[in-house]
């Protein structure tokens, strides 16, 4: 669009510069295996439709909680916490991301993230027109501390399991890092629920670190946007002071308790997909691709094309054949530590049966 002098040029400069954040395709028609978002490929428990479904025109009439009160409590229950006052709920964990930008980060405080990550930090920080502190993996993905420790941010944003390679941090390396790095830390386990180890132990032992994560993954929930930080109640305290008064509403507040109330549903849930995923890596480095150990609901894998050719140009024409097939994976092209990978989220088997299947065909196209 051709930028109008009398509206574009009133915004805050740093705000004309911006690049907003692109998110995965969500195509609106069906027949889609959609691979690219990290969906829950399974429907959310069956109590969480019945409690929508109670929700009476009355209440609908006034407005929520507007600290998500009763998700507040259910959380610390579930997470072991000293109280309600150690948790809070936000619409999604993005909102959450956005609002610890907005206590902590500015022009003078500035905000650090790993390459690669979740690439909403970035689009986060120039909002707050704040310099970004980056810091790089390596091909093995091993998680650097010192360098992280050194790295001078205020507030930094760590992904475990991380996003997209699904390698989680040790709990230890997060603890040594914790006792080290002066400023704050947010493990966003948005993807928490799938791995092996969590850093929630670590909140009562560390005030300055945070951890937030989604009901949008596990527990089948992306369209109601319901997301949490669990943190020491000083934090709480800060992010309640820059939040919408009502950020959360009725239906979701409803659905994140009805949600976290059924953990044996959810607990078979998680382990099918864990179970799907593994086999999935099994099958991928049959192949002989080149697959980070996964402990998220997703894979990241380098294709190999039929020629036995890896690079930027065999994983764009398999995720553009997979098009072809209606298959949505993600492509992540905007660093050599990604681009020659597609990330794959775990569907349900016969999704990914039906995936495998194409990827053959491809291999006796390409
Ligand atoms: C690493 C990471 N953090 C946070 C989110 C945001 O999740 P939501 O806003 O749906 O809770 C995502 C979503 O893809 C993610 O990949």
């Amino acid at each position: 669009m051709k930028p109008n002098p009398s509206i574009s040029a009133r915004a805050l400069a740093h705000v004309q510069a911006l690049d907003s954040y692109v998110p995965g395709k969500q195509p609106q028609d069906t027949g889609w295996i959609k691979l690219n978002t990290n969906e829950n490929p399974y429907p959310p428990s069956p109590d969480v439709k019945k409690a929508i479904a109670l929700i009476s025109g009355d209440s609908m009439r006034k407005y929520p909680s507007p600290i998500s009160a009763g998700l507040r409590e259910k959380l610390a229950h579930h997470y072991g916490l000293p109280g309600p006052d150690w948790a809070f709920v936000g619409n999604g964990s993005d909102e959450i991301l956005n609002l610890l930008m907005r206590v902590f980060c500015d022009s003078e405080k500035s905000g650090g993230y790993m390459v690669p990550s979740y690439s909403l930090y970035p689009v986060l920080l120039s909002i707050q027109n704040s310099e970004p502190v980056k810091v790089r993996y390596d091909e093995s993905m091993v998680f650097p501390t010192d360098e992280v420790v050194n790295c001078g941010a205020n507030i930094f944003f760590l992904t475990s399991p991380n996003a997209p390679t699904g390698v989680a941090i040790p709990t230890d390396t997060i603890r040594d890092l914790a006792s080290r790095f002066p400023g704050i830390i947010v493990v966003d386990e948005a993807y928490g629920s799938f791995a092996d180890e969590d850093a929630i132990g670590l909140i009562q032992e560390f005030p300055s670190l945070c951890v937030t994560r989604t009901f949008s993954k596990s527990h089948s929930l992306a369209g109601m946007r319901i997301g949490c930080l669990m943190g020491n109640p000083e934090m709480i305290e800060l992010l309640d002071k820059v939040r919408d008064s009502y950020n959360v509403n009725l239906v979701s507040q409803v659905a994140g308790l009805a949600a976290i109330s059924d953990t044996s549903y959810y607990e078979g849930l998680i382990e099918d997909i864990k179970r799907t995923r593994d086999q999935y890596i099994r099958e991928c480095r049959a192949r002989g691709w080149f697959t980070y150990p996964s402990q998220a609901n997703y894979i990241f894998t380098k294709p190999v094309n039929g020629a036995g050719e890896i690079g930027v140009e065999v994983a764009k024409s398999l995720f553009d054949f997979l098009l072809t097939r209606k298959i949505l994976v993600r492509y992540f092209g905007s660093d050599t530590l990604t681009d020659s990978f597609l990330r794959i989220s775990v569907g349900s088997e016969n999704e990914m049966l039906i995936l495998s299947e194409a990827i053959d065909q491809w291999l006796k196209n390409a």
